[in-house]
């Protein structure tokens, strides 16, 4: 398995789903884990899984599209471990489904700031933190459709694939100061993202499953597995790229 021993580490989106598991991944490899969310109760009980497995582990609470509250979050990460190893970007929504003509603007800024401008705010405070801390890891959460053109979710692919073009350049920037920035693309994975979209289609749900090449949705186990192996020294020569994990379902 790959090591985050003594590792300091930060994850948004750590309330659910793949957020969750990849916290808990983080801190089982060894890590001090921060995790953050605008789902207090969500956060809550990820805290107790980590506190049950005796993990170390504290939560706050951020939005992650506000710059005051990614600032905060960082500086209390400092000021608490002293230093900054890896941040794991993750939190996101879906937004709403509509062609592009009918789609609302609101609807459209929102999930930009949410799954986009947060890339961006994460990471303007990470990268100095991580300077200080001698180098880093840094891996955002994109999606299948950074590479796809998924129709009725025109915000979607364009955040996600947004996320590809930043991790490309942050990546580029940093490459020589130490830092390592990296993305992961999941496919379908059962979460409560996918489990509240699959209630209002439950007929779409099942044919989506059944054209991926294996025939089911991801555990969010299984990306997080592959988030922390970015994460870690594993693969300390990887260097700009968006690891697809999505079961075949873009080959
Ligand atoms: P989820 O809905 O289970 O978890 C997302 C978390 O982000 C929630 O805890 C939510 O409270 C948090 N969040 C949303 N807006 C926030 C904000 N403004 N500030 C702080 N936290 C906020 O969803 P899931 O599936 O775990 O998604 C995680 C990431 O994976 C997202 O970026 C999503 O786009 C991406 N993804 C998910 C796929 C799937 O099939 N589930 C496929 C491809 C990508």
């Amino acid at each position: 398995m790959a090591s985050l021993q003594n590792k300091v580490v930060m994850v948004t989106g750590a309330a659910s789903g793949i957020g969750r598991e990849s916290a808990l991944a983080f801190a089982r490899a060894g890590a001090w884990v921060f995790g953050a969310d605008r789902d207090t109760a969500g956060l809550r009980q990820t805290n107790q899984l980590a506190a049950s497995e005796g993990l170390r582990f504290s939560v706050s609470e951020v939005d992650v599209s506000l710059a005051s509250d990614v600032e905060r979050f960082t500086a209390h990460v400092l000021a608490s471990a002293g230093r900054l190893d890896v941040a794991f970007n993750n939190a996101g929504i879906t937004g709403s489904a509509h062609r592009i003509e009918d789609y609302p603007v609101d609807d459209f800024d929102r999930v930009l700031a949410v799954n986009l401008r947060s890339v961006f705010l994460g990471m303007k405070f990470q990268i100095p933190a991580m300077v200080r801390s001698g180098g880093g890891a840094i891996v955002n959460t994109a999606s299948v459709a950074a590479l796809t053109g998924p129709g009725g979710m025109s915000a979607y692919a364009a955040s996600k694939h947004g996320v590809h073009g930043l991790t490309r350049v942050a990546a580029m920037e940093n490459a020589a100061r130490g830092i390592r920035v990296n993305a992961i693309a999941p496919g379908w994975t059962e979460t409560p993202m996918v489990a509240a979209n699959s209630r209002q289609n439950p007929r779409f749900a099942e044919l989506a499953r059944t054209a991926i090449p294996v025939k089911r949705g991801a555990d969010p186990k299984e990306i997080a597995d592959a988030a922390l192996w970015l994460a870690s020294d594993a693969a300390s020569y990887v260097v700009g790229q968006m690891l697809v994990v999505d079961g075949g379902m873009t080959i």
